[in-house]
């Protein structure tokens, strides 16, 4: 006889009394054991949501927390120094999210009275705010009947239904989009939209899923085919291009030269020791670019920077400046500063590590 196919109804049970007992704790989700009707603060729901893009739950929980102390409000945020908000993302990366979260304060603020929209239209015409995001506060901040898809919640569902397709092509998301609108529970969206990000995390995980424990196993045809090593398929790793770039500290004194990058672009706004996108720099592309004369450059180390589909690698050196007097100002764009100094200024993760470099040879001569 053929077994009835569970109802996706016991799937949302399942996984929201899992849910309840096992969720993490986390800063923007409800105290565990609040009552179903609670809503979570929609602003909360768009910080976390812009932070968890591309990286870690455990990466943001401190960041969540300072930015919500600095600007508790989304009218805060709107009145906000970008270089301020800036700093407050360094080290977190993908700086553009901050940016675009600012500047989704500012049109909330304009056009939408100070309140986070609720509606999809309103939500995705907000910057940074694609369907993922919408969806995510939709349903957990507004408690919403919409779907979301992010890499979790995809593997859960390819593993559910047994597809066999890569959920990264446009075809097979679009399947996704629309079995995560299907299964959505009548009562407590957000929560069930959180339990299959959840599950993903901890137990549908990526290598290894832990199916012994998996509180829909009973709904899983990959499991059921004894597929889920394989679902979803694995992808050919890509090679990743390694950039050089050469940066050079400009010291004069205990002050070094910083220049602001360019508003565009990897690390756009933020503060950084002379640069060259080039293997090596030498005294003359280093006074074609400040006038400076120097004393000869001298290694000081190497740094190498891994993103997902970048690999930087930084060639450090440090020399004296002899001419500062002579040579042009320092204007808004360059400034001298020391390195007290620079830590009011958002900079990028590798010229922090040249920052620890230098400490570390303090003291040595040039
Ligand atoms: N990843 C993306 N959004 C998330 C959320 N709201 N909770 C946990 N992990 C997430």
């Amino acid at each position: 006889m053929q077994k009835m196919r569970p109802t996706s109804n016991s799937l949302s049970t399942g996984l929201l009394k899992w849910y309840d007992r096992h969720h993490r704790s986390l800063p923007w989700r409800l105290p565990r054991g609040s009552p179903p009707s609670t809503v979570l603060d929609p602003y909360h729901s768009l910080v976390s949501e812009a932070m968890l893009q591309q990286t870690q739950v455990a990466t943001v929980i401190p960041y969540f927390h300072s930015f919500v102390d600095r600007f508790p409000t989304v009218q805060s945020l709107a009145d906000s120094d970008l270089q301020e908000v800036l700093r407050l993302w360094q080290g977190l990366g993908y700086y553009s999210r901050a940016k675009n979260l600012r500047a989704a304060a500012r049109k909330i603020v304009e056009e939408f009275a100070g309140k986070i929209p609720s509606d999809l239209e309103e939500l995705l015409s907000l910057p940074g705010v694609g369907r993922y995001t919408a969806g995510a506060i939709r349903s957990i901040a507004f408690n919403q009947p919409a779907p979301i898809l992010d890499g979790n919640v995809a593997r859960v569902l390819c593993r559910l239904d047994g597809i066999l397709g890569d959920p990264k092509t446009p075809a097979v998301r679009a399947l996704l989009w629309e079995r995560a609108r299907a299964i959505l529970p009548g009562k407590r969206v957000g929560d069930f939209n959180s339990a299959l990000m959840e599950l993903g995390a901890l137990i549908c995980t990526p290598k290894s899923p832990n199916c012994h424990e998996c509180p829909v196993k009973s709904h899983c045809k990959a499991l059921a085919a004894g597929m889920q090593d394989r679902i979803p398929p694995p992808r050919k790793a890509k090679a990743i291009p390694l950039i050089h770039r050469s940066t050079v500290c400009i010291r004069h004194g205990q002050r070094y030269l910083i220049e602001q990058r360019p508003a565009t672009g990897r690390w756009a706004g933020m503060w950084q020791f002379i640069t060259f996108e080039e293997k090596t720099a030498s005294a003359a592309t280093l006074k074609a670019r400040t006038h400076l004369e120097i004393s000869s450059l001298r290694r000081l180390g190497t740094i190498n920077h891994n993103l997902t589909h970048r690999r930087y690698e930084f060639a450090v050196f440090v020399c004296d400046a002899k001419n500062v007097r002579s040579a042009p100002k320092t204007n808004s764009t360059r400034k001298w500063l020391t390195l007290e100094d620079l830590e009011r200024f958002p900079v990028p993760r590798p010229h922090l590590r040249i920052v620890e470099l230098l400490r570390e040879n303090a003291g040595l001569s040039s």
